[in-house]
């Protein structure tokens, strides 16, 4: 059986060298077009699935302090609760004001109906492009 993996960015570019894949919750703990709170590796990251796909984005607005996990997920994005900046979960780019810089997004995957996410060592880069779809329950 096959388990879903986030999809690896052409020529090697931005792959992650030291990959650490971190369980997290049960898939049933990310609500269909709604997202949760976790931490991994002291990073606090906001698991949130849309359409079925569950994605891992950095939990911090990138224009306010504030936990993009507590707005709204629809259409593959999620909404910043304080200003209303939304964010592309796949990509971490804001798609309105007034957030103008990105968001990292994470490698996930779903295993045996965990969800695990993939967080670079500090001194890292971003992420690669997140999403996962899981896959279907018995
Ligand atoms: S704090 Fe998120 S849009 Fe302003």
């Amino acid at each position: 059986m096959s388990h879903p993996r986030a999809p690896r960015p052409p020529d090697g570019a931005g792959e992650i060298l030291d990959e650490r894949w971190v369980p997290t919750v049960p898939l049933a703990d990310v609500p269909d077009e709604g997202a949760t709170h976790v931490e991994v590796a002291g990073v606090p990251v906001c698991l949130a699935r849309s359409g079925g796909v569950v994605y891992a984005i950095l939990d911090e607005c990138s224009h306010g302090r504030v936990r993009l996990s507590e707005g709204e997920v629809a259409d593959g994005a999620v909404e910043c609760w304080l200003h209303g900046s939304t964010f592309d979960l796949g990509t971490g780019a804001p798609k309105c004001p007034p957030a103008t810089a990105s968001v990292p997004v994470y490698p996930v995957r779903v295993v045996a109906d965990v969800v695990e996410v993939a967080v670079p060592p500090p001194a890292g880069g971003g992420g690669a492009p997140s999403g996962a779809r899981p896959s279907p329950s018995p």
